[in-house]
């Protein structure tokens, strides 16, 4: 009897010792950030909130979220949610303590006519209402050229396009509107371009679709030596490819070796790169998941996951 109470009493000493240390990781991951020119610091992993739309979903959402430790928001104007998070967060902030400076808010100009070139600092002042807040951490041109049904019949110079975009964001950075700027979906030669003629702020940040199926290592080789951060979308497949990659068996094989699930080693095949992360989630499970990510994957099973990538 007094053998059998004992054995309890340590498992439970046991149980509660492995939450404090999984928390203590999830901790340890949860405050990584990177510094980007401006000296501000940004976190390596957050909250990617495209699709969470409607100001009680987002909200749930969001305040899931916090508690679980993401300090790091990605939204856009194409979202169609800045007005529901903005009202989220002024309630969301103080009931878990924090302020305005204690959290990263992304948002990004719609790649389209009424939105983009000429009128990239009015969708910046647009986006900053919507979200109800004086600045944004950082603001991103969502894409090179205009999303496709908008693109089919123009005859648009897109390189020019981006040129005025990006003085407005310029323009913005230096009013305040954002602290930081930068660019989306960017391929090498866009980059380029950029350099070339960046009116005195290189871009800190370019968000990119970036997974073991689907990754440019030539991208992320050129933003490394340009001091560009690189952010993954879509770092678990997104919503339609996530089965094939978390189902797969190399992945699958990676996880049953190191004790963690096929989203978390897909994750951490991201950061480990230095590759910043974005997941998005509506269980709290997977959110505590992604962001304990304290672990290391093989320099071989690193490679056998890169090798998944599709041509
Ligand atoms: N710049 C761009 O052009 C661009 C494009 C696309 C996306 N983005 C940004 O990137 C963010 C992330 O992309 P995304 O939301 O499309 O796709 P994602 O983060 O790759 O995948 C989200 C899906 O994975 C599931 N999931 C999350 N954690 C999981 C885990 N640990 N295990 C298993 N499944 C898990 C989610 O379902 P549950 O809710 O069930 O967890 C959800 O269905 C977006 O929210 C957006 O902010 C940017
Ligand atoms: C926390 O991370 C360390 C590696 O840094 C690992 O050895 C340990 O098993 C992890 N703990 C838990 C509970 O995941
Ligand atoms: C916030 O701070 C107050 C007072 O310092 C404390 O009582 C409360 O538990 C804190 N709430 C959270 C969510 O940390
Ligand atoms: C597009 O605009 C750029 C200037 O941003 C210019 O250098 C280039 O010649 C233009 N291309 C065409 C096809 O007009």
């Amino acid at each position: 009897m007094l053998r059998q109470i004992n054995s309890f009493i340590l498992s439970i000493l046991l149980i509660g010792l492995a939450i404090v240390r999984a928390e203590e990781n999830v901790s340890l991951t949860q405050k990584l950030t990177v510094t980007l020119p401006s000296g501000d610091r940004m976190p390596v992993i957050g909250y990617g909130t495209s699709r969470i739309r409607g100001d009680d979903k987002v909200k749930e959402a969001l305040d899931h979220a916090l508690s679980v430790g993401y300090r790091l928001f990605d939204t856009a104007e194409a979202y169609e949610n800045e007005e529901s998070i903005g009202k989220a967060l002024k309630e969301l902030l103080p009931k878990h303590n924090l302020t305005r400076k204690d959290i990263f808010i992304t948002s990004k100009v719609a790649s389209r006519p009424e939105s983009s070139g000429a009128n990239s600092y009015i969708s910046l002042s647009r986006s900053l209402r919507r979200l109800d807040t004086s600045y944004v951490d950082l603001y991103l041109i969502h894409s090179p050229e205009y999303w496709s049904s908008v693109a089919a019949n123009s005859n648009v110079n897109f390189s020019e396009i981006r040129d005025l975009t990006w003085k407005q964001l310029v323009k913005g950075q230096k009013d305040g509107l954002a602290r930081n700027i930068g660019v989306s979906n960017y391929n090498i030669d866009h980059l380029k371009e950029l350099l070339s003629n960046d009116y005195g702020v290189k871009p800190a940040v370019n968000q990119v679709h970036w997974n073991p199926e689907y990754h440019q290592d030539d991208l992320l080789e050129f933003c490394k030596s340009n001091n560009i951060a690189l952010q993954a979308y879509f770092s678990l497949g997104g919503d339609k490819h996530k089965i094939a990659l978390l189902d797969n068996q190399e992945v699958k094989k990676v996880a049953d070796k190191l004790g963690k699930t096929p989203g978390q080693v897909v994750l951490r095949w991201a950061v480990q790169q230095n590759v910043l992360i974005i997941p998005k989630s509506l269980s709290r499970i997977h959110m505590i998941q992604n962001l304990d990510l304290n672990f290391q994957i093989s320099e071989d099973d690193m490679k056998i996951l890169s090798n998944l990538q599709k041509s």
